[in-house]
């Protein structure tokens, strides 16, 4: 087990996002931010992480019960005020071991990579290392002063910078590593000596230069990676930036998109060679596409895998379902959880599946409800079908065998079984079995004609 212990802050209390929900609780891609910094440390290795939580710790804490149930390798610490960054390390710092690296990471800076925190933790292992980025507009955040050599002597806070500091370009993302030896006593030394009055974390940087030790920097990939939220707007722009990785990650394994801006991954997808992926889909849970598929436009997929060369097409909203090879799925088709197709299955319009098997070959081209089915191969559904699954308090089975008809305007009332080969009459109520090979006719009414009829007239 490796010795990173990744010491996360979360106290603030994120005032500008307006919201009832604590800051890191804000999701990207469907996932709390505080998620994504717990992922990434993870598989970084870390053995353990210490979250410092302020405000709304109850339902961060309650979140990260249901989001991860018996993890044991996340530790809590209060900081009850926010008193500053140095402040709020030093509450969890009693906490991590003498003989472990401590890696400082950001509950509101959620797109760190784990690249860059590998590259951290290396850096940090024997001495201060530093994340830093270089910026056009670096507004805001603490300077990094070097000397002639091109070694850190320390950080200045904006608040605290001359002019001529203002103007250095390199930045602190606050990102840091040291070893725990090192850095519990820096803790102890910073105080709050400048004109904030907080006690500033990137004090320590100067007592490592005092101490004459070397201050080592990684370079951050790029500013996104290293950007905080601190409002719904730079939240939508971490989401953006996020999708656009995910998306671009995907192109260069084969995927094509209509347009990557127009694109939303909220888990994970695996996919094969030449998968195509219209504007405006949405991915969920997680999902695998097999060579060749293709999604359409605006169509929202959770934790569904199809087979290659299966289309969806545009307006389908498709969840829990597992269907082979050259199906066809849509327009405007609904499938619920629990549902499998085999190979060649055609399901279009406004046809509804939940729980449903269908068969290879087997068809519902319109209008329809499968509900609790298990349908065999090369079965034709017609128009206005329905399986009446729920009888107000349980649900029940309907049964299809292979080459069945079921002709327009049925309704299948479960339990029932429609035998192989069954030939079921349009508008027909089907209550009991429907024999193999036969054609089966349920209507309430023959049809009559009343010649002479008149037609009502509007008074
Ligand atoms: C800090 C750095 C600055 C860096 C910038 C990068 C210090 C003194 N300054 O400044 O060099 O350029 O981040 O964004 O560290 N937090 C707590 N408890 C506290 C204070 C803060 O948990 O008592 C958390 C906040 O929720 C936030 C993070 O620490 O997630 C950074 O705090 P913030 O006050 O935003 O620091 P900056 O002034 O931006
Ligand atoms: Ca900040």
């Amino acid at each position: 087990m490796s010795n990173i212990h990744v010491i996360i802050l979360a106290a603030g209390q994120g005032t500008r996002m307006k919201s009832a929900l604590p800051k890191v609780l804000h999701a990207i891609a469907g996932k709390p931010m505080l998620g994504h910094v717990l992922d990434t440390a993870r598989g970084v290795g870390a053995a353990a992480c210490h979250v410092v939580y302020g405000h709304g710790g109850e339902q961060v804490q309650a979140w990260f019960s249901t989001a991860y149930p018996g993890d044991s390798t996340v530790r809590w610490a209060q900081q009850a005020q926010q008193l500053g960054t140095g402040h709020a390390v030093n509450q969890a710092a009693p906490q991590v071991p003498d003989d472990a690296t401590i890696l400082i990471a950001y509950g509101d800076v959620p797109l760190i990579s784990a690249a860059t925190l590998t590259a951290l933790a290396k850096a940090g292992a024997d001495n201060l290392a530093l994340v830093t980025v270089e910026l056009s507009q670096p507004r805001g955040y603490g300077r990094i002063l070097r000397n002639a050599a091109g070694a850190v002597t320390g950080i200045v806070e904006e608040n605290d910078a001359d002019d001529v500091q203002r103007r250095i370009g390199e930045v602190n993302t606050g990102l840091m590593a040291a070893p725990a030896r090192l850095l519990k006593p820096w803790l102890q030394r910073i105080g709050k000596g400048n004109k904030k009055g907080e006690y500033y974390l990137t004090d320590v940087v100067g007592f490592a230069v005092a101490d004459g030790m070397p201050v080592k920097t990684v370079a951050a990939q790029d500013a996104a990676e290293v950007e905080g939220v601190n409002d719904r707007v730079q939240l939508a722009q971490q989401e953006r930036a996020y999708q656009l990785r995910q998306a671009n990650r995907l192109m260069r394994e084969g995927v094509q998109f209509a347009d990557p801006a127009r694109f939303d991954l909220r888990g994970m997808l695996l996919a094969g060679k030449d998968v195509f992926i219209d504007v405006g889909v949405i991915i969920e849970g997680v999902c695998e596409l097999g060579d060749g598929v293709r999604v359409g436009a605006y169509s929202v997929l959770k934790n569904v895998t199809l087979g290659a060369n299966s289309q969806v097409l545009t307006h389908s909203v498709l969840e829990g379902l597992k269907a082979g090879a050259d199906c066809r799925i849509g327009p405007f088709s609904r499938v619920r959880p629990d549902s499998i197709f085999a190979d060649e299955v055609h399901i279009g319009n406004f046809v509804e599946v939940k729980k449903g098997q269908l068969g290879e070959g087997t068809k519902a081209g319109h209008l329809a409800y499968i509900g609790d089915a298990m349908v065999g191969a090369r079965v034709n559904i017609s128009a206005g079908v329905i399986t009446c699954n729920y009888d107000g308090a349980n649900k029940h089975m309907t049964v299809i065998g292979d080459d069945a008809f079921i002709g327009t305007d049925s309704q299948l009332v479960a339990p029932v079984t429609i035998e192989r080969n069954a030939y079921v009459a349009a508008g027909s109520t089907i209550t009991k079995t429907a024999p193999e090979d036969a054609l089966t006719i349920c209507r309430a009414r023959e049809q009559k004609s009343i010649s002479g009829w008149k037609k009502p007239v509007k008074k």
